[in-house]
């Protein structure tokens, strides 16, 4: 049975106070939302997406002021944050109150709480009054949902209503950043950027130790599509994608600078070179070049500059999710 796709804030509300699913729309990826406060209704998101029960999900909020029946403590770090990106896509890290469920938390001391902007989330989250529990709305390891459509398509009738926002304004997950300390760590990086949070905070940002509390989008094989892909500079590109047409393999092609050469059996996308355009497109791009049905998914390498660090870290576990061939 096709899943149902609309904008009745109130059928999903109801559908969420009865322990059911439903997909929201932020402004980064779709979420699979379940009511946080359930245990059961938890569940059902982990059995939707085939993941492990011990990966925390983040709560998504009306406002910061509901901050304080999430987190056990809401440090100076944390309101700053709150204050300076929220409503935005920024996840913070903070350790749980006592009421959070284990089954929110994957076990871990620390939940994931986060404002989002669009205003189908927001209306959501006002009518529905409480915390609403949603990791991104794909199967556990693959790409994420960028539009309505691409979720029925995932999840079908693993979900029972799609709340459509259209396409998700950026186009890959929200920053995330421990906010337990007096200086921000960099857990996920996104549309918020390194500069923004130094400039907001006045602080340095650190890299993650190797105790920081897991992040699962942060295992290496993630966000991969089921065709192998490979990052690779436009010239090995090129050549390899001549290589594998005279083998009679076909090739598709997310390419920035280098043009399309002619060969039979390519399937060619033309990225942006700007790098939010570039995110904004990315999911639909990587399904696109997946469903082409071809032996390789080619992607010429962005570049290395900041302002395309999340970018390259979502295309670097594309990459090693097709390399190891497992998607988990
Ligand atoms: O933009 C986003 O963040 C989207 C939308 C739906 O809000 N959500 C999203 O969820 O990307 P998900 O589950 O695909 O990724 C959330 C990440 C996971 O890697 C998870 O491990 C991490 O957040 N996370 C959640 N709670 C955590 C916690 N208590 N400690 C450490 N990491 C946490
Ligand atoms: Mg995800």
């Amino acid at each position: 049975m096709a899943v149902t796709i609309g904008r009745d804030i109130a059928h999903a509300v109801a559908i969420l106070q009865q322990g059911g699913l439903v997909a929201v729309p932020p402004e980064t990826v779709y979420g699979l939302g379940a009511d946080a406060r359930s245990a059961g209704a938890v569940r059902r998101i982990y059995a939707a997406k085939g993941r492990p029960a011990d990966h925390p999900v983040i709560v998504h909020l009306a406002d910061a002021a509901q901050l304080a029946d999430w987190a056990h403590e809401v440090t100076p770090l944390a309101k700053k944050l709150a204050a300076g990106f929220w409503p935005g896509p920024l996840t913070l890290i903070l350790r749980r109150a006592a009421t959070v469920g284990d089954f929110v938390t994957g076990g871990q001391d620390t939940v994931g709480l986060r404002v989002p902007a669009h205003p189908l989330a927001q209306a959501l989250l006002k009518a529905f009054g409480s915390g609403i529990a949603a990791p991104s709305a794909n199967r556990f390891g693959r790409v994420s949902t960028t539009t309505a459509e691409h979720v029925a398509q995932e999840l079908g009738d693993r979900v029972d209503y799609v709340l459509d926002g259209g396409a998700s304004d950026f186009g890959i997950e929200s920053t995330i950043v421990d906010a337990r300390g007096a200086t921000p760590v960099l857990l996920r990086p996104g549309q918020v950027s390194v500069r923004d949070l130094e400039a907001a905070t006045g602080a340095g940002v650190a890299a993650p130790r190797t105790d920081a509390p897991r992040v699962s989008g942060s295992l290496a094989a993630h966000y991969a599509p089921a065709t192998p892909l490979l990052l690779l500079e436009g010239d090995l590109l090129l050549e390899l994608a001549a290589t594998l047409a005279r083998q009679g393999k076909r090739s598709a092609v997310l390419a920035m600078d280098v043009r399309q050469p002619l060969l039979d059996g390519v399937t060619w996308i033309a990225a942006p070179a700007d790098a939010a355009a570039y995110a904004h497109h990315l999911y639909a791009n990587l399904r696109a070049l997946d469903a082409a049905g071809c032996d390789a998914i080619l992607v010429e390498k962005p570049p290395a500059r900041a302002e395309w660090l999340a970018v390259n870290d979502r295309l670097l576990r594309a990459a090693a999710g097709a390399r190891t061939g497992s998607a988990s």
